[in-house]
């Protein structure tokens, strides 16, 4: 496994399983075989309701914790409620509970005493600041080994260097060779921003299956016959020589192993190219 550097100077495995919509039920079955393949890095959210699942399972499959790379996510506006006040239709959020305790919970979840990565999970400028704020304590307190944020643009890091003045360490957004990202991806390089991608075989939230059209797409299956891969690899491959890491959510043996076995070959500056000419802004945003 290869693995990238934050700005803190932790390691992050390039390849990691995404785990939003593998049942509950699945997944001990699920991570086990993922360990044997050799993922040792895990992508899970407070969202998706399955970190029991995950701690539970990691506590029976026995891998050590300090092998193990965690990452999840706590979608901070689910901490306030709104009331109206003073009989005004302007809504005041209060905080109904604290990211601190929001955490302890997470932890407790997923067995364990502190994550490898903590990202703030929907791009909602009003909760840049408390999290920005509150994160920065848990990492210096060593609950949190590294923090970043979810679907960040420019807009969104101006805003945060002003009210923290610090920038978050990895921005996790979607990215494919149908909606290649460049503008940002270039804004996070120029920053030291490591990125993190998702949605890399085109799904969307409507439709959260691997995109046959990008799958069987004529530049992407050339490329795979020549180094005798899949087009799932020949993608992948083409986020991490963008110095990108991954996250693929996959549930079967053959997609999990296809999805880390993709360090025994190389694109060549024309084929990335020919890749990145498939853009067509294909985003969906998930939280705006
Ligand atoms: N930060 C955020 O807001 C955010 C948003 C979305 C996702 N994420 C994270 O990113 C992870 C991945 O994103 P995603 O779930 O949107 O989609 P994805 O990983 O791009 O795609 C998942 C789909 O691709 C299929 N697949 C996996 N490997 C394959 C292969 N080698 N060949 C063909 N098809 C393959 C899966 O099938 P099977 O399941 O049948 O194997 C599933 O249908 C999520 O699970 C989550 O952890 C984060």
């Amino acid at each position: 496994m290869l693995y990238g550097t934050l700005g803190n100077g932790l390691q992050v495995p390039l390849v990691g399983l995404g785990t939003y919509k593998i049942p509950n039920e699945e997944m001990h079955s699920v991570l086990e075989k993922a360990f044997e393949c050799g993922y040792r890095k895990i992508d899970t959210a407070r969202y998706y309701k399955n970190e029991e699942a995950i701690g539970k399972a990691i506590s029976e499959i026995g891998i050590p914790r300090n092998e193990l790379f965690i990452t999840t996510k706590m979608d901070v506006e689910s901490l306030y409620k709104s009331i109206s006040f003073l009989g005004h239709k302007r809504k005041l959020p209060i905080r109904k509970q604290s990211l601190r305790s929001a955490l302890f919970q997470q932890l407790e979840r997923l067995h364990t005493d502190y994550v490898d990565m903590y990202l703030l999970h929907a791009a909602i400028p009003k909760y840049y600041e408390y999290w920005g704020k509150e994160v920065k304590i848990l990492y210096n307190e060593g609950y949190v080994k590294s923090f970043g944020v979810c679907h960040f643009n420019k807009s969104d890091f101006e805003l945060y260097e002003t009210e923290l003045k610090e920038l978050p360490m990895i921005n996790q957004i979607e990215i494919s060779p149908f909606n290649t990202n460049k503008e940002i991806i270039s804004y996070c390089d120029g920053k030291g921003v490591r990125l993190e991608a998702f949605a890399t075989f085109g799904t969307t939230k409507k439709n959260p299956v691997a995109a046959t059209e990008l799958l069987e797409n004529e530049i992407i299956t050339v490329i795979a016959k020549k180094y005798g891969k899949t087009p799932s690899q020949v993608i992948l491959r083409w986020v991490i020589e963008q110095g990108i890491s991954v996250v693929p959510k996959a549930r079967s043996e053959k997609h999990l192993l296809e999805n880390i076995d993709i360090f025994d070959f190389e694109l060549s500056a024309e084929e990335m190219q020919s890749i990145d000419t498939l853009n067509k802004d294909n985003k969906w945003r998930y939280f705006r």
